[in-house]
């Protein structure tokens, strides 16, 4: 199994330790900076000894080498900095992955995709239009960390270990994020019956602004953990043919009434990519939000194809 990662930064680093060290594949390591790839590829080489694990990760600033991956995983572009103007990320980052997109098109044709580029969705739509690649082939790495994010706070508000709740959460990753306390259980029991409505928004508003908050924290730099803790669970599930549900930037074609946006919604993923949209029964407020989510995706991915 052959899986590329594209940019070496903070989340491609880290990726590529987590995937090698889970014995998933032989990883590639992409990054335009001359030789940025090819020093963390053997910083990382050089623990396999410690770690006794001998796993193989390469770098490189060429990109023709992630010929015929199996696996291709975007992380290349800006990250947010506080302060920075959407507009200026969704441009520079949009002009990056088109270029990247078309490579990965001629020279891994049979990849599947996995976007984590900012702002996700938007991006992953627009690396699905420029691979011409089917939309079970591509899809965005947002929702699933923001999923975490929500069981983590959940955990730490009610003092419980995160194992026991089943969080819910679908939308955009950004604005239009939708945690949904009433899909959200803890063993098994509605999260309302456990926390009230205040303690219950204050979570609620904690896990859409936690993004935020860590680059906040960091000053030059935006969240990789649990990022590249969110990826490694994507990857796992395609390689291993896990046929698990979990929330992903997808491309809707009619399901939840919404046509021609990528937003994330529960998928199960398997060795195809996508193998099933999973409709959630949303009630009126939950799926005007959602409907409202993908109407403003559309609007800025309308901004991208005009630039
Ligand atoms: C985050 C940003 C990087 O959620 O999307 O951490």
């Amino acid at each position: 199994m052959k899986i590329s990662i594209i940019g070496a930064g903070n989340v491609g680093a880290t990726c590529a330790m987590r995937i090698a060290q889970e014995g998933l594949g032989q990883v590639l390591l992409v990054d335009i900076a001359a030789s940025l790839a090819k020093g963390k590829a053997a910083d990382l080489q050089d623990a396999r000894f410690l770690l006794k694990c001998d796993y193989h990760i390469s770098g490189t600033s060429d990109i023709a080498e992630i010929k015929d991956s199996n696996l291709v995983i975007v992380t290349a572009g800006l990250v947010r900095k506080p302060g920075m103007a959407r507009e200026e990320l969704l441009s520079k980052n949009a002009g990056i992955l088109g270029e990247i997109a078309e490579n990965i098109a001629r020279l891994a044709p049979e990849a599947t995709v996995i976007v984590v580029t900012n702002p996700l969705d938007l991006m992953t739509r627009l690396v699905l239009q420029k691979t011409g690649f089917k939309r079970a082939k591509v899809f965005g790495m947002g929702i699933s960390l923001d999923a975490s994010r929500f069981a983590n706070l959940i955990a730490e508000e009610l003092d419980i270990p995160t194992a026991e709740i089943l969080p819910c959460l679908i939308g955009s990753h950004g604005e239009g994020m939708l945690p949904l306390p009433r899909l959200t259980s803890v063993k098994g029991v509605v999260l309302d019956e456990f926390l009230n409505e205040e303690r219950c928004a204050r979570v609620v508003s904690r896990t859409k602004e936690r993004g935020a908050e860590i680059v906040g924290c960091l000053g030059n730099a935006s969240a990789y953990f649990a990022p590249s803790a969110a990826v490694l669970e994507l990857v796992r599930a395609v390689v291993k043919d896990e046929k698990r549900t979990i929330g992903v930037s997808a491309l809707l074609d009619g399901e939840y009434g919404i046509k021609g946006a990528c937003i994330g919604v529960p998928c199960r993923l398997g060795k195809k990519g996508i193998e099933k949209i999973v409709e959630l029964e949303l009630d009126s407020e939950e799926k005007k939000a959602l409907l409202q989510a993908a109407e403003r995706l559309k609007e800025q991915y309308s901004l991208i194809e005009r630039a």
